[in-house]
């Protein structure tokens, strides 16, 4: 399968960290000082700076969707898999030929090859879909386009809420004393620990297990809960959910 990547941005770039190695790649980058860069880090990834004809390529539009209108392509694809938020399956059938239409969102975690990923879109193409974008992390796949648009929160959008959680709590270690360095070494520690715990058991019952009655968990708990933690990332995602249907033009 060939891989033809549109655009090797922030998440792109961060695709491509993954993707190269396993898959036969071209890049298409606009910029001559970004060609140059990835060149460089990828020695083994053809890099362009014009889209070449469709035809034959698995393509991978990384482009911002304000980009969109004004991209131009021959041929047909073999597949299209779209990352772009808020733009509808619709609207990429109108825009660029394939024989299949994906979209995904993926999160910045594929710098590592640990994103998850909600996937939608034809039901012909959603295994090759999913195995190309496990090689970036865990690939979710999705029945709608409603719920890809709800899943732009918990997926994309959150590296950037879980950033603002680590930093919260290394800053209150701060706050007591602990150095700074210390305390993102601990964040950072936690974080993947979590994710480890949460693979095989729910929150609620993981929790239970280190809140012992009247203890220190639970008094750091019943802040928490005091200053709305749980209700702010409910709201976090209602507003992240309004946002994705305003940018795909539903709302
Ligand atoms: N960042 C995230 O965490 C994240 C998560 C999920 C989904 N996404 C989606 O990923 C997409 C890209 O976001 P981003 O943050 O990576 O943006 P970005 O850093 O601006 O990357 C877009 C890249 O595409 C290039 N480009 C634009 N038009 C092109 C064309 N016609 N041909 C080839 N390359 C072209 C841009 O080059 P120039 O800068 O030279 O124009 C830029 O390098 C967006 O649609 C976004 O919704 C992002």
């Amino acid at each position: 399968m060939k891989l033809l990547l549109i655009g090797a941005g922030n998440m792109g770039g961060a695709m491509l960290a993954s993707l190269a190695g396993k898959y036969e790649i071209t890049v298409v980058e606009v910029s001559q000082r970004r060609r140059d860069e990835l060149a460089r880090l990828y020695p083994e990834v053809r890099v362009v700076g014009e889209i070449p004809p469709l035809d034959g390529y698995v393509v991978i539009l990384a482009i911002k969707p304000q980009s969109l209108e004004s991209l131009q392509t021959r041929g047909e694809a073999e597949a299209l898999i779209s990352i772009l938020a808020g733009t509808p399956l619709q609207r990429l059938r109108e825009k660029i030929s394939a024989r299949a239409y994906i979209r995904a969102m993926p999160n910045i975690a594929a710098l590592k090859g640990k994103a998850v990923t909600s996937v939608t879109g034809d039901a012909a193409f959603r295994e090759e879909a999913l195995a190309i974008l496990s090689s970036i992390g865990t690939a979710i796949w999705l029945e709608s386009e409603r719920q890809l648009d709800i899943a732009t929160g918990i997926g994309g959008s959150a590296p950037a809420w879980m950033a603002l959680v680590a930093e919260a709590l290394a800053d209150g270690a701060v706050n007591l004393g602990l150095p700074r360095e210390v305390s993102y070494r601990f964040v950072a520690a936690l974080m993947d620990g979590m994710g480890a715990l949460l693979a095989d058991e729910r929150p609620a019952e993981l929790k239970d297990k280190v809140m012992s009655p009247g203890g220190t968990t639970a008094a750091g708990y019943a802040v928490l809960e005091e200053k709305g933690v749980r209700s702010a990332f409910i709201e976090a995602q209602e507003a992240c959910y309004r946002r994705a249907r305003e940018l795909a033009g539903e709302e």
